[in-house]
């Protein structure tokens, strides 16, 4: 049945339907209930209200961006030529995304279990999130958005030594897998995949979500990690705050330090540079190899078991 549309004016149609909004959207529930994992963008789907929403989100980050962010990321966000008045569709983000880095975006219907996760960056694909935030809750969602996704990370993609760095944490899930194939022991094969993830995560998170890096004039913070670069409160904090913590990525801190999810960020690390960054990730992927990830302080992030299976099955197609 084909969707009823009201017109927004400059030909872009929305729907008067229940749109694509976080944890609301049939359509997302049906893909889900049918087990599909990479969906397209049913762009026709996006209600005026999700429409409003990027608007909203995207005009007052904008100032924000500019007193804050990397230069690399403002520099993506002009190539990107993302809208600032409607959700942008992916055809056209990867449009000006891959010829830079061979980076796509990717449409998911939901939670992307670790090691495929991992893997699709290696594959130089972003799972992205099509849903968007609901007008009443613009500060904070739990869920990753098409907000968070494509203004928050898909900018930074757009820088070579960036892309490949997510492509080496594809990498360093490789590694893990297959250095735990060989192991019999089902508690031991778990409690390693446990503990490599765990460090892998950590690590993720506090760079590619929340990392800083230096000024280029090497003072004050510049914001890269996409956590930050997506949320108006916590972007100034980040940076300003007398109450956060701000350290040199230390690689022995960073893969036992457990964090927070639900909270402004207490505690950041920052690299001098991208390259610097790729390069922390080559010493991850050998200190799990030299066995030195196999046991990491407890702590978040938990493995779901979603998680864990995709590392098993990874596993066994390495062994
Ligand atoms: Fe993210």
């Amino acid at each position: 049945m084909a969707t009823p549309v009201i017109d927004r004016g400059q030909g872009a149609g929305a729907s008067a339907g229940p749109g694509l909004t976080t944890t609301q959207s049939p359509f997302i529930e049906a893909a889900q209930r049918a087990g599909q994992l990479y969906i397209e963008q049913p762009y026709e789907l996006y209600s005026a209200s999700n429409h409003d929403a990027w608007q909203h989100l995207f005009s007052r980050m904008t100032g924000r961006w500019q007193a804050y962010a990397n230069d690399r990321f403002l520099q993506g966000i002009d190539s990107l030529c993302l809208p600032a008045d409607r959700v942008p569709r992916l055809d056209d983000v990867n449009r000006f995304l891959a010829p830079r880095t061979g980076f796509r975006a990717k449409g998911v219907s939901g939670y992307v279990p670790a090691f495929v996760f991992f893997d699709c960056l290696r594959n130089r694909e972003f799972p992205t999130t099509i849903t968007i935030r609901d007008g009443v809750s613009l500060d904070y969602l739990p869920e990753p958005d098409i907000f968070h996704d494509i203004a928050g990370h898909v900018p930074m993609h757009t820088d070579r030594a960036f892309a490949d760095t997510l492509v080496r944490f594809g990498d360093c899930a490789h590694t893990a897998a297959s250095l735990v194939a060989g192991i019999r022991d089902q508690d031991e094969k778990m409690r390693r995949i446990t503990s490599v993830f765990r460090a892998m995560a950590r690590f993720f998170w506090f760079s590619i979500e929340f990392g800083l890096m230096k000024g280029t004039d090497g003072r004050g913070y510049k914001v890269y990690g996409s956590g930050l670069l997506s949320s108006h409160g916590e972007i100034a904090h980040a940076v300003d705050s007398p109450s956060v913590q701000r350290y040199p990525f230390q690689l022995e801190w960073v893969v036992n330090q457990s964090f927070e999810i639900d909270r402004h960020q207490p505690l950041l690390f920052s690299v001098q540079s991208f390259e610097h960054l790729f390069e922390l990730v080559g010493e991850l992927e050998a200190w799990m190899r030299a066995g030195k990830l196999d046991n990491v302080a407890p702590g978040e992030p938990a493995m779901s078991e979603a998680d864990v299976k995709s590392f098993l099955d990874a596993s066994v197609a390495a062994a």
